[in-house]
């Protein structure tokens, strides 16, 4: 089964959106491996983003993600990084489909709630940097029966 990391950003947190975000997850059908409540520092926000380093929007993004706590998420499903991506919507809220997360309730691309791994390959790197293997949970997963 694949898996995939998604973290509801701070302005989710703040905005109270951690439970409708997480619902839609739920509801979709995919299984839950691991989450925690945390705050990100800025050596592993740099090392998250570190793909975007020199971009224009690099450094108001870390500063963004290191402005408070975030929910860190490991999922599993079939195809859940593109599930999952589905769910979320474009990058701007502006090209976002409606009924998507990001067009449903984000106004800016810098501050668009929720961030999910774009490929396995970046999963894995993602799973890795947010959590240890103890944290996360194998279980069946009555749900997949049905889905
Ligand atoms: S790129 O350049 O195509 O790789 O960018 P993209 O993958 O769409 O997004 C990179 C992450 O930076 C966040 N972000 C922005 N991207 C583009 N423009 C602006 N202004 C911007 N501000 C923030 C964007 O949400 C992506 O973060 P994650 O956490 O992956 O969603």
């Amino acid at each position: 089964m694949e898996r995939t990391f998604l973290m509801i950003k701070p302005d989710g947190v703040q905005r109270g959106l951690i439970g409708e975000i997480v619902s839609r997850f739920e509801r979709k059908g995919l299984q839950l491996s691991g989450a925690k409540f945390m705050q990100i520092t800025r050596e592993r926000a740099e090392i998250h983003y570190a793909e975007h380093k020199g971009k224009s929007f690099y450094e108001p993004l870390l500063e963004f993600i290191t402005s408070g706590p975030v929910f860190a998420m490991v999922w599993s499903g079939d195809n859940v990084i593109a599930l999952s991506r589905a769910l979320i919507g474009k990058t701007d809220a502006l090209d976002a489909a409606p009924g998507t997360i990001r067009s449903d309730f984000a106004v800016h691309t810098n501050f668009n709630l929720i961030h999910g791994s774009d490929s396995a390959a970046n999963a894995e790197r993602e799973i890795g940097i947010f959590f240890g293997s103890e944290e996360l949970v194998a279980y069946e997963h009555t749900i997949q029966r049905w889905v």
